[in-house]
């Protein structure tokens, strides 16, 4: 039932009881019919504001006045006592309604505000970005520009030319990828397909594998079912990999990480990343998705932000949890159906 039909209901209802129980002399009833008024009109005050309180007051005091009037006869007492309660009727639903608008208002300007922060913290990310994209080119841009000097350099001898045109292609690469990085962070377009999620990280492990045993860390997949899950197969592959690529880099001395691929029922896939590395600060946390987060000495600190990126565009969710000095457990969770 919408609220003013329940208003005008309760209303008609409470009036019907002052006019059959009104002149009650039962101690009970006659409270009862006293108080029971009251109830529609700090509904009206409250969902309408003051002029839903106001009005719910004028009409129920309207709809009494033949009832005072017709039993004006009840003695000295009973018209002044009615006017006081009528006068209430009017106090309580201005009242009610002034503190629900007062409180509609400040909603409305905390959501303002909210949507501002947003904005404004949406902005300092684009500023942060632009930065690093430019330090990002600048730099390459740099050593090419030595380098293509040097190639041209008519004294210089082959062998030193041959040198630096590989310099200057390695900083063409290195320039191509952070602008692919740059791009699948800003531009996400899905293609999905079916994918066997547990045989893509299998694979995974294998091309990593090498690095992993450089830093002495052994890596372990479990999982109990294989599951074909239709997901952008490529994309999600990013996520592993910056997953256990980031684990690998968090335990130089070496370690262990599990892989555990469940899932939790036909709806959802959660892939857990327990390593046993250090683990990450509680100050950190908040900050580990943010897009230029890093701790490293030659991070990016966009993995992680591009990861949460592309689960969440597969309307997944990508979580951490982590005890200081004991590890990071990365998970995540991604529907089965897109
Ligand atoms: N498994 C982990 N254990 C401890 N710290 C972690 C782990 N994974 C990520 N971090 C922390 O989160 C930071 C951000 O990670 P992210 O992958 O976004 O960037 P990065 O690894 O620093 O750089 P990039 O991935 O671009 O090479 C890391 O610098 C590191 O401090
Ligand atoms: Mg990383």
């Amino acid at each position: 039932m919408n609220k003013l039909l329940f208003i005008i209901v309760l209303s008609v209802l409470t009036i019907l009881f002052h006019y059959m129980y009104g002149m009650s002399h039962t101690a009970m009833l006659e409270a009862v019919h006293r108080r029971l008024c009251y109830i529609p009109i700090v509904l009206g005050g409250l969902w309408f504001g003051v002029y839903g309180g106001v009005a719910t007051a004028a009409g129920i005091s309207l709809a009494v006045v033949p009832f005072i009037y017709m039993h004006r006869s009840m003695g000295q007492e009973f018209i002044p006592g009615e006017i006081v309660e009528i006068i209430f009727y009017g106090i309580i639903g201005w009242l009610t309604g002034m503190l629900s608008d007062a409180q509609k208002n400040e909603r409305k300007q905390n959501d303002v505000l909210k949507e501002q922060l947003r904005t404004s913290e949406r902005l300092s990310t684009i500023g942060e970005l632009f930065a690093y994209m430019m330090h990002e080119i600048r730099n390459p841009l740099s050593s090419i520009k030595g380098a293509a000097d040097i190639v041209a350099d008519q004294s210089v001898n082959p062998e030193r030319k041959l040198e630096f045109a590989g310099l200057l292609k390695s900083e063409i690469s290195r320039l191509n990828r952070t602008l692919d990085s740059m791009l699948s962070y800003t531009r996400m377009k899905l293609e999905p397909e079916e994918c066997n999620i547990n045989a893509e990280i299998g694979k995974i492990i294998g091309l990593l594998n090498g690095q992993a045993e450089k830093n002495g860390v052994k890596i372990n997949l479990f999982s109990k079912d294989d599951v074909v899950v239709r997901v952008d197969c490529d994309k999600m592959r990013q996520v592993f990999i910056n997953l256990i690529l980031n684990a690998i880099e968090a335990m130089p001395s070496g370690g262990k990480l599990d892989i555990v691929s469940t899932g939790t029922d036909n709806t959802y896939r959660e892939i857990l990343f327990k390593d046993t590395g250090p683990g990450i600060k509680p100050e950190q946390i908040n900050s580990l998705f943010k897009p230029l987060f890093t701790t490293k000495k030659t991070g990016s600190g966009l993995g992680l932000a591009i990861s949460k990126r592309i689960v969440e565009e597969h309307k997944g969710k990508l979580l951490v949890r982590s005890e200081l000095g004991r590890g990071a457990v990365f998970t995540v969770r991604i529907p089965c159906n897109q």
